[in-house]
C-alpha cells in the first residue's frame, strides 16, 4: 500500500499552528516533507502516526532512541523510579551510579557533570576550557554543530551570502570574534592558529565524526594531530560526542579511534530518549565548578532521567550490540548504494556503525563543501516517497539504526529504497550531479 495523504496529521498541524510557533516544538521539524507528521506511539523500530500508518523509524527522535521505542528494560527502570518523585534538587545515589557507568565506558574520563541538553553541555565545556586556560577564543570546524547557542552556532551552515559565520537572526555578532573557523581535517591551519602568539585559543571543539554534515570521518591521523597540538599548546580538546557517544562504539569516538580528548560532551543516546546531557573528562578541569566556574540547572541530575541512563547504558553493554550495529549499518548502506547503482544515479553513502548518510548527486565526499553539493531537493522528494511506503527518515540524508532494528527490517527497507528511488525518478528529474 502506498500512502496518498496524511489527513489526521495535516489537521493536527493546523491545530498546533494556532498554539505553537510553526506548529512544532523545534524549528527544524517544520521543514519535514511533505509536512510534519504527528504520531500516536512507537514500539521497537516502528512508529504509528495519527492516520494509523506504520513506519520503520530511522529518525529515532533525531538520534536518542537508540534502543528503539518503549524498550522494556528502559521503560521498567523509569516506571520504577517515578513513584519516588520527579526531582529533588539534592543528592541521590543514581547520580553516582550513572556517572560511574559513563566513566567506566570512556577511557581517560575522571569526572562527569550532568545537564539536560547538548547545547548547554557544549556551553559549559567552553566555559570550563576558558577557566582552565585563562584564554577566550575557540577553534571550531565548518559544518560542525555544537548546539544553537550564540557562540556555538557560528560556522554551522553558510548564510544567505554563502559565507560561514552567523547562523541566526538575533545572534550576537560580537561572538564572531570568539571563534576561529577551520575546514574539517585541516591540521596545518589549526596548527598555525594554535601556535601564533596572541591568538588566545582556549579550546578546540569538534564532532570527531562530522555527523551533522555528511557523516565525514576524521582523515587518518587528524584526531591524533589535534591531540598533539592541544598538548603542545595547553589547549583543551573537546570531542562533541552528542551523536557519536555510546553509538559508534561502547566509548564513542574515544574507543573507536583511540584518541582521548580532555572533555567529552554527551547527550542523545546516553538516556535512550530522555533529556540528559553530560560533560565527562579531566578532573582538574571539571572540578572547577566548585572553584569559581558557575554551572547550574534545576533539572541537573534528575533521578528519572538518570534511571533511564543507567538502563540504557546497561542495555548497550549487552554482548554483540556494536557488532550488530556495524553489520546492519553496512547492510543498509550497501543496499542504498546498490539501489542507486541500479538506476545509474550517482551517490555517496557513508556509514559509521549505526549511522548512515546518503548524498545524492555526489561521487565522492570528503569535505563539508562536498556535503553541501548533494542535491537536497532530490533527497527531499525521495524522503516523501519513502514515507509513502512506510519508511520514516530525517531530512538531510542521515539515517540512525537502533538495537531494535532487525536484519529483516533492513532487508525490507532496502527494497523500499529501491522502489522509492524509482518513483522519485518517475515523477521528476534525477539529482543535480556535483562536478567536484
Ligand atoms: C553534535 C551535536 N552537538 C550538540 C547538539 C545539541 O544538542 P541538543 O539538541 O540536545 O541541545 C546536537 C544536536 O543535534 C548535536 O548533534
Amino acid at each position: 500500500m502506498v500512502i496518498e495523504a496524511w489527513p489526521a496529521s495535516r489537521q493536527a498541524w493546523e491545530r498546533t499552528k494556532a498554539s505553537l510557533s510553526g506548529g512544532v516544538s523545534t524549528g527544524l521539524r517544520a521543514s519535514m516533507k511533505p509536512h510534519p507528521l504527528f504520531f500516536r506511539g512507537g514500539s521497537g523500530p516502528r512508529l504509528t502516526d495519527l492516520d494509523g500508518n506504520s513506519y520503520v523509524d530511522y529518525v529515532l527522535g533525531w538520534g536518542p532512541v537508540i534502543l528503539g521505542h518503549g524498550h522494556p528494560k528502559l521503560t521498567a527502570a523509569v516506571a520504577a523510579q517515578l513513584p519516588y518523585g520527579s526531582t529533588y534538587g539534592a543528592g541521590h545515589l543514581l547520580e553516582a551510579e550513572a556517572a560511574e557507568a559513563v566513566l567506566a565506558r570512556i577511557p581517560g574520563t575522571e569526572r562527569v557533570l550532568w545537564c539536560s541538553t547538548g547545547s548547554e553541555a557544549n556551553l559549559v565545556a567552553l566555559r570550563l576550557a576558558r577557566a582552565a586556560t585563562g584564554r577566550r577564543r575557540f577553534i571550531k570546524f565548518g559544518g560542525h554543530y555544537h548546539g544553537w547557542t550564540d557562540p556555538m552556532l557560528i560556522g554551522y551552515r553558510p548564510g544567505p551570502d554563502g559565507t560561514l559565520g552567523l547562523g541566526s537572526l538575533g545572534q550576537n555578532p560580537a561572538t564572531l570574534d570568539d571563534v576561529r573557523l577551520v575546514a574539517w581535517g585541516d591540521l596545518d591551519t589549526t596548527a598555525g592558529l594554535l601556535t601564533t602568539s596572541g591568538t588566545d585559543i582556549a579550546a578546540v571543539f569538534c564532532e570527531p565524526v562530522l555527523c551533522n554534515s555528511g557523516v565525514l570521518e576524521p582523515p587518518p591521523g587528524f584526531l591524533e594531530g589535534l591531540r598533539e597540538l592541544c598538548d603542545d599548546t595547553g589547549t583543551v580538546l573537546v570531542f562533541d560526542e552528542v551523536i557519536t557517544g555510546f553509538r559508534i562504539d561502547s566509548g564513542g569516538a574515544v574507543t573507536r579511534y583511540g584518541v582521548t580528548p580532555d572533555l567529552v560532551v554527551l547527550a542523545k543516546a546516553i538516556a535512550g530518549g530522555f533529556p540528559l546531557a553530560a560533560v565527562a573528562g579531566r578532573a582538574d578541569i571539571l572540578d572547577r565548578t566548585t572553584a569559581g566556574v558557575v554551572h547550574a540547572g534545576t533539572y541537573n541530575g534528575n533521578p528519572v532521567v538518570l534511571a533511564a541512563a543507567i538502563a540504557t547504558l546497561e542495555a548497550l553493554g549487552e554482548p554483540g550490540v556494536y557488532d550488530d550495529f556495524e553489520r546492519r549499518g553496512r547492510a543498509l548502506a550497501d543496499g542504498m548504494r546498490a539501489a542507486f547503482a541500479r538506476y545509474d544515479v550517482p551517490v555517496t553513502v557513508h556509514q559509521v556503525g549505526p549511522v548512515v548518510q546518503c548524498l545524492p548527486g555526489v561521487r565522492k565526499a570528503r569535505t563539508f563543501d562536498d556535503f553541501l553539493a548533494a542535491d537536497q531537493e532530490f533527497y527531499d522528494r525521495l524522503t516523501v516517497q519513502l514515507l509513502r511506503r512506510g519508511v520514516f527518515t530525517l531530512p538531510g540524508g542521515r539515517w540512525y539504526l537502533s538495537t531494535a532494528h532487525t536484519d529483516a527490517d533492513i532487508a525490507e527497507t532496502v527494497a523500499v529504497i529501491d522502489e522509492s528511488l524509482g518513483a522519485t525518478l518517475d515523477e521528476g528529474p534525477g539529482p543535480r550531479v556535483s562536478t567536484a
